[in-house]
């Protein structure tokens, strides 16, 4: 195949623009909706702290080493990492870190798109006033009746998921730098503002406590898995999305401070996030348990219940479903620059494959909420199961050979020259995050969590 050094894609149009672009993808309902189920499941304080270590020992490393293949090789992931191992004498099966990375978009993109649906279903119930009022026990049974309903929920996973298919067919660059620019400002905002509302009406030195408060006796390997396939999901690692924006980026930028930005910046949202919900879910005698409901119900209540709630609500998921697009289209990007540039099909015909595979698996996840939710596979539903192998086995798993490859095998000339890390200690920092502890780390913790017993710190 050809190689096209200069990305067929484009460029971005500045540095601030592949920054907005990987935020966008970043920041997401994995930051909204995930982290505060997950870290309300998972006993709270020592779980964001472990959260909190995982981003800065392995996901921002590890993103250096995805931003700096895509920069390189300018092309889908599995051809950039094909044309770096041509370049560096590499055995080309390197290439499965591409092929992981496009499984894995497709896969998450199935479930994140029916998620995606509720958020515009609770925004629609709240711009028509139906959630004003509502008390905890009403928006429980509001969301267990939501999700027992098969059909709603395939109407909405099914708009969303057109709505991301006409988005990307018409490329990526055109509208997301914009969308982005002026949109994720406004939610860091209303975010902001949810964070006071339930610092006044919410059990805020609970909810604090509970979010900062580190029980570690709490803590068991899984815990620590779960942090860390967290790390990857919320900061887009080990799957080729950040590869993809890298390859849009000109020669000239510098990648480890971009990168030390966006991993700040989806990690003050996750925070926020929790400030926001924890309290509400407490004062409010919710269950921290709740699961992928929990931000709904809570959500519902604090809405409800504020004056000017109707509006500020519906704003605040009309935010949350531009979110959930632009990491949508990251998740999806992938497959359809592989699929175009592999097959030399159209963007629309791209789209329309990796968008109606991932709409058609979203089916399993729908029914998983209702009809399926008794069958499940080692103890988890469709959907669990389907959350477990993308955020705990395929990201991290894609973000240690991403690591290894990159921190060595390949060439310490070319890493200086596309990361331009100018400080030699910084460089030092990297390459012993890069190539030892981010691996060790994930090895480590996957063995311990899957429940082979390597008898260390017993
Ligand atoms: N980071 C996104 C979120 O937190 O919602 C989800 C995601 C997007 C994961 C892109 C992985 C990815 F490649």
């Amino acid at each position: 195949m050809a190689i096209n050094r200069t990305s067929s894609h484009g460029e971005w149009s500045s540095r601030t623009a592949f920054i907005l672009a990987a935020t966008g993808s970043a920041v997401g309902l994995g930051n909204i909706w995930k982290f505060p189920y997950i870290a309300g499941e998972n006993g709270g304080g020592a779980f964001v702290i472990i959260y909190i270590l995982c981003v800065l020992f392995i996901g921002i490393p590890i993103m250096l080493s995805e931003v700096y293949l895509g920069k390189r090789g300018r092309l889908n992931p599995i051809a950039s990492i094909n044309y770096i191992s041509e370049k560096e004498n590499r055995s080309n099966k390197w290439q499965i870190i591409g092929f992981i990375g496009i499984l894995a978009g497709i896969l998450i993109l199935s479930y994140y798109s029916v998620i995606a649906g509720w958020t515009m279903a609770y925004g629609a119930r709240t711009a028509f006033g139906v959630i004003n009022d509502i008390d905890a026990a009403g928006a429980a049974l509001m969301f267990t009746e939501f999700i027992s309903d098969p059909e709603r929920l395939l109407a909405w996973h099914t708009i969303f998921s057109i709505i991301t298919i006409i988005v990307v067919s018409r490329g990526v660059k055109s509208g997301l730098e914009s969308a982005v620019t002026r949109l994720m400002p406004a939610l860091l905002v209303l975010l902001i503002a949810l964070v006071i509302y339930s610092s006044i009406e919410g059990d805020f030195y609970n909810g604090i406590r509970f979010m900062l408060y580190p029980d570690f006796s709490q803590i068991t390997w899984k815990t620590v898995l779960v942090a860390m396939g967290q790390a990857f999901f919320s900061l887009s690692l080990g799957m080729g999305a950040l590869m993809v924006y890298g390859s849009y980026l000109s020669e000239k930028i510098s990648i480890p401070q971009t990168c030390v930005i966006v991993a700040s910046l989806d990690t003050l949202v996750a925070l926020l996030a929790g400030l926001a919900i924890f309290p509400i879910v407490i004062s409010s005698g919710l269950e921290m348990t709740q699961g992928p409901g929990l931000i709904f119900q809570t959500l519902t209540v604090a809405f409800g219940a504020m004056p000017g709630g109707q509006l500020f609500g519906t704003l605040f998921f009309i935010l949350l479903i531009f979110a959930a697009w632009t990491s949508s289209i990251s998740l999806i990007e992938p497959m359809i620059i592989w699929i175009i540039e592999k097959y030399n099909l159209t963007r629309i015909k791209a789209a329309a494959i990796a968008g109606g595979m991932a709409w058609l698996l979203g089916i399993g996840t729908i029914v998983s909420f209702n009809l399926g939710s008794e069958v499940k596979f080692f103890n988890m539903t469709f959907f669990e199961l389907l959350d477990y192998i993308t955020s705990n086995i395929l990201l991290p798993l894609g973000g240690i050979l991403i690591s290894i490859y990159v921190s060595w095998l390949v060439s310490k000339d070319s890493i200086n020259a596309e990361l331009q890390i100018k400080s030699k200690i910084l460089k030092l920092i990297w390459y012993i995050s890069a190539r030892v502890i981010a691996p060790i780390a994930v090895i480590f913790v996957m063995l311990n969590a899957l429940g082979i017993d390597i008898n260390i710190l017993r």
